[in-house]
């Protein structure tokens, strides 16, 4: 099985990233699968305007990926701009996507609400997308579910292809894990770099600490019962906890007694025993950026050489 996703250095990582994206990953590397993992750079182009700026976000994405379990002597991280075919075959396959397709697109319709400028690039990220996927042949794509319209792209731009020009691209499937589909943000809504209130996976503790603490609550009394279900520290309190203590939760809530505060602590408590070995390895990463460019490095040959003879296939098949 290929396996492929990508994620935009665009923002710290948070928790809707983790456990939206890659934690599913991890889970797959477990069972033995071999990732394909890139940092998409060139999409976070879309929204990032200052170099600097970008080339730090890619080396955070790369550390948090690491540092969370990517294993590079089994995967492959790379960075997209390593693999410059992406391009090219991006460019193949725009010649063959319908305006409409774009236009359809709730991610390009979101951002235009949110006040992004309109560009070409925001409009065409889609395109950019299929070729990422499709240039590895890749067969399932790990993401969350607010990327499953940019899948159903993809699979309709490999479907034009392989109609105009022969059997050339898998159709990939989308696989997004429906238990964590959508995770809140400290206001209750779908957590988002774009949005300022995520809580992030490695940003110092007291910072930390100040924003699980913030996550909206209603006012109801410390005293009296309370409905677990779509609270959102309940909701967080899920992806970290098992299965016990998440069920010792809901019955203190409807028990009452328990309050808000309460469930923000052991949800800070449950945080930190997922994520203080990751900041340790993290830390220790960070100390040697030599190893972490010969890790990405290795990833581009070896992504690069996986994309040769699909992109050799390709150009022949479009008369070049
Ligand atoms: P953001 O929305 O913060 O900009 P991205 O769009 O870069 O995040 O998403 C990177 C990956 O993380 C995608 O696969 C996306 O679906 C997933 N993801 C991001 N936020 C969430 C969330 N709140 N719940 C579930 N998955 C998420
Ligand atoms: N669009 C994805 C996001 O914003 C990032 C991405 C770019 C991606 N290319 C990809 C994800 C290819 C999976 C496969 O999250």
């Amino acid at each position: 099985m290929k396996i492929l996703t990508g994620i935009q250095p665009s923002g710290k990582l948070h928790w809707g990233n983790y456990f939206g994206a890659m934690k599913s990953m991890f889970d797959l590397q477990a069972k033995g699968e071999q990732l394909f993992m890139f940092i998409a750079n060139f999409h976070a182009m879309t929204t990032v305007r200052d170099g600097e700026t970008l080339r730090a976000a890619t080396r955070d994405v790369a550390l948090d990926y690491l540092a969370c379990g990517l294993d590079p002597a089994r995967s492959i991280m790379y960075r997209q701009s390593d693999v410059p075919e992406v391009q090219e075959l991006a460019w193949y396959l725009s010649c063959l996507t319908p305006m409409g397709l774009l236009e359809r697109c709730h991610s390009y319709k979101d951002k235009m609400a949110h006040g992004f400028d309109a560009t070409h690039g925001l409009f065409a990220y889609p395109v950019l997308m299929a070729a990422d996927i499709l240039i590895m042949n890749a067969q399932l794509v790990p993401v969350g579910k607010d990327q499953k319209q940019h899948l159903e792209v993809t699979r309709d731009l490999a479907q034009k292809f392989n109609n105009a020009y022969g059997e050339i691209f898998t159709l990939p499937d989308a696989y997004i894990p429906e238990t964590v589909a959508t995770i809140p943000g400290t206001d209750g809504q779908t957590m988002s770099k774009s949005y300022h209130h995520t809580i992030e996976l490695f940003e110092d503790a007291k910072a930390n600490k100040k924003k699980v603490m913030a996550i909206v609550t209603d006012s109801t009394p410390m005293e009296a019962p309370k409905e677990p279900e779509g609270n959102s520290i309940y909701e967080l309190y899920k992806l970290f906890a098992t299965p016990e203590e998440v069920a010792a939760m809901a019955a203190a809530f409807r028990a009452g007694g328990y309050g808000y505060g309460h469930a923000k602590k052991a949800l800070l408590e449950a945080y930190h025993r997922l994520f203080d070995p990751f900041r340790a390895r993290r830390e220790e990463l960070a100390k040697d950026p030599a190893t972490l460019e010969d890790i990405l490095q290795d990833g581009a040959r070896r992504a690069r050489a996986a994309a040769a003879p699909v992109m050799d296939k390709v150009r022949r098949a479009v008369g070049l």
